[in-house]
């Protein structure tokens, strides 16, 4: 089975949810046709909203909630899976979520576990699990930005039998676009961190994002990248089932060696 999947790196527009989702459909419409292609992280509002009322504010809900609508619509019209990080409102506060939307209609949410710096002040953080969705693409594992941080995250995913992280991102730290060869190797899969460009500074303070989004196969080769300061979006041909090989040699297996009574992650 084989899967065309990509990254669609640009700058979003602060706080402009409808014009990035417009953006964002004529990436969509221009890219090709593909079977999974993962937006970045706050991907509808930007990232430095300015406080938590903002925040609040600005958040949608999951269920009918204009980006999740837009992104299952955009699913279903495209024939292919859809990853998008948007702003989620529930129980009174906002989430750090994206949402997975499948072409037969179904949409899954992700809220963000580990938040990353002053997000602590504008969001929850997640409460549940990061999942693992099964579709036409191959099983897709969720994470967003900063949950790379925690190599927990990769291997719970892999272990729950991800052959394709989706990692939409807002990277600042010059760290993890490398650090993800990593995540791919030591889990064997497939990631594809989808992350932004540009600078914001809405808080008193600039960010600068790195660019630079990317597709690790499980052996970690590059298959594509992006410029850390221009728009690209690229789709490449895989096939998801070589994540489900472990094996490293005739000795050595990466799940069956794993030795959890000794270290309890
Ligand atoms: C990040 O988690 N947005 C750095």
């Amino acid at each position: 089975m084989s899967a065309t999947v990509g990254f669609a790196q640009f700058e979003p527009l602060y706080a402009e949810p409808a014009a990035n989702r417009d953006t964002m459909s004529e990436i969509a419409e221009s890219a090709g046709q593909f079977d999974l292609l993962v937006f970045p992280e706050l991907a509808a509002t930007g990232y430095e909203l300015r406080d938590v009322v903002h925040a609040r504010n600005i958040a949608e809900p999951f269920q009918e909630g204009a980006t999740s609508e837009w992104a299952r619509a955009l699913a279903v019209e495209s024939r292919g899976a859809i990853v998008v990080g948007y702003a989620e409102k529930a129980d009174g506060v906002a989430y750090n979520s994206c949402v997975l939307a499948l072409p037969n209609g179904a949409v899954h949410n992700y809220r963000k576990i580990h938040l990353f710096s002053r997000e602590k002040e504008l969001f929850a953080p997640g409460d549940a699990p990061p999942p693992v969705i099964d579709t036409p693409a191959g099983s897709i594992g969720l994470m967003i930005c900063f949950d790379w941080f925690f190599p927990e995250m990769a291997r719970t995913l892999a272990l729950q039998g991800a052959q394709i992280i989706a990692h939409p991102s807002n990277l600042v730290l010059p760290y993890c676009q490398r650090a993800m060869y990593c995540r791919s190797v030591e889990n064997r899969v497939f990631t594809i961190t989808a992350n932004r460009i540009g600078t914001e500074n809405q808080a008193g303070r600039a960010l600068t994002f790195t660019g630079q989004s990317q597709i690790l196969d499980p052996d970690g080769n590059t298959l594509a990248s992006a410029p850390a300061d221009a728009p690209r979006s690229t789709l490449v041909t895989i096939d998801p089932e070589l994540a489900h090989n472990k094996s490293i040699n005739e000795y050595n297996n990466l799940t069956n060696d794993r030795r959890p009574s000794l270290y309890d992650v």
